[in-house]
């Protein structure tokens, strides 16, 4: 019988492996893997919303684009509650840390536009309430796909379940902004299916999400790429000595670290339009290392592929740690075998006395690196922090073989477009 892969003229790949020997390489604080210092006095891009993950509109080449001059992106966004008795606490002030923290039961979908790519202008909602079959509209990716303005939105609908899902519409330009029409038929497209990616049913913490749909530079295909967990009940998944790799004498205790088991997933379209998609094994995996590989993406750059994912300290297993921030691999094609950047995957991680300045990177083909303001301290100590919920400042950053330095820092969202679409 054929395998999945050999069905669609895919070659059968083996996950790669992050293991427990490449974290232990992670090092914090290296000026080179390190987001500079952001300043508490930030700007906010809004005082009524909050925004978090930043989804810049590109081509399925990865390229950000602008249309008739516009820069567009999309955010996950959740109103602000200064007023709402819900959010005071007991002297009567706006309790901003609480609202921040409960955003992503209420996350949607907005837009914003540009003609500078930064100081963004607000757009609205993508999807009238109603539209989007869940509770939450979590992370995705816009696609423009063609010069008439064509818009897929593929995007994880959340509560219940997890399903990436994707809805078509248009981006129509003027002389004075930018409107998104259409967004109004959803259509699911893959759920996790429990033999390689874990369903919510084997663990309650499971995560299935933020598509990244890309045509492959070498081969053409239509894939995607998302975040999973590796398939199994919550507590069975085995810490061996691929997992381990290859570790110093004292470092083979590998602790409950079975119970982190993030990996990067990928499905193949069987189809042009990416209406019908096959899930085929994880690019990599990360068991007893961490159990969140979130918005992975890739660039493509000098015949490689260079594979990003975001990860936080508190998802990492027992026995390893490593900022908050955003970690990378590089393979020769496009099913591996990985390794990681910088010896140990560290990429562009928070300096360790701002642990939680910034996350949700997102690394564009020209080096630049978008993320969003979490918080910032305040004082000393770091007891008081100001809340973000905005843009942080973009870093620009070299890739060089199997290394990566931080060279830049702009302005706050910088998000500068890579080509123009003029729309017909
Ligand atoms: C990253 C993330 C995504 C998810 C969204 C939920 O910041 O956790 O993985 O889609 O935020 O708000």
């Amino acid at each position: 019988m054929k395998t999945n892969t050999e069905k669609f003229g895919v070659t059968p790949h083996q996950p790669s492996l992050w293991t427990r020997a490449d974290a232990l390489k992670v090092r914090a604080d290296d000026p080179t893997t390190t987001q500079p210092l952001v300043s508490a006095d930030f700007p906010v891009l809004s005082n009524d919303v909050f925004i978090w993950d930043t989804m810049p509109l590109r081509d399925l080449d990865g390229n950000v684009t602008s249309v008739d001059g516009w820069s567009v992106i999309f955010t996950l966004t959740a109103d602000r509650h200064p007023n709402d008795p819900q959010y005071l606490d007991e002297d009567g002030n706006y309790d901003i840390l609480r609202d921040w923290n409960d955003r992503h039961g209420r996350a949607k979908m907005y837009y914003w536009f540009s003609r500078t790519g930064k100081n963004w202008e607000f757009g609205g909602r993508v999807m009238a309430e109603g539209v989007s079959p869940t509770a939450r509209e979590w992370a995705g990716t816009p696609i423009l796909l063609n010069d008439r303005g064509e818009v897929d939105l593929y995007y994880t609908a959340v509560t219940p379940g997890a399903t990436i899902v994707k809805v078509r519409g248009r981006v129509v330009t003027t002389e004075h902004g930018v409107s998104m029409v259409g967004f109004e038929k959803v259509k699911p497209l893959f759920e996790a299916d429990g033999n390689m990616y874990q369903t919510e049913a084997q663990n309650a913490f499971w995560g299935f999400r933020d598509p990244w749909p890309f045509r492959d530079p070498k081969d053409g295909k239509l894939y995607m790429l998302f975040e999973g967990n590796v398939a199994g009940e919550r507590g069975s998944h085995k810490v061996g000595e691929a997992e381990i790799g290859d570790v110093p004498p004292g470092y083979e205790d590998v602790g409950n670290s079975r119970f982190q088991t993030a990996c990067v997933g990928i499905a193949v379209a069987r189809d042009a339009d990416g209406d019908d998609w096959e899930m085929l094994p994880p690019l990599l995996t990360a068991v007893g290392v961490n159990d969140q590989t979130e918005r992975p993406h890739f660039v493509f750059q000098d015949g490689k592929y260079y594979l990003f994912t975001i990860s936080h300290t508190f998802t990492y297993a027992d026995g390893v740690t490593g900022p908050d921030g955003v970690y990378g691999f590089v393979a020769d094609s496009l099913f591996g075998p990985y390794v990681p950047l910088n010896g140990s995957g560290l990429v562009l991680g928070n300096p360790s006395s701002q642990p939680f300045q910034t996350y949700s990177h997102y690394v564009m083909p020209n080096g630049l690196v978008t993320s969003f303001i979490d918080s910032v301290p305040t004082d000393e100590t770091g007891t008081q922090i100001r809340v973000g919920g905005t843009e942080a400042p973009t870093v620009g950053m070299k890739i060089k073989g199997q290394q990566t330095f931080v060279v830049a820092e702009y302005d706050y969202g910088y998000i500068p477009p890579m080509l123009d679409v003029t729309l017909k």
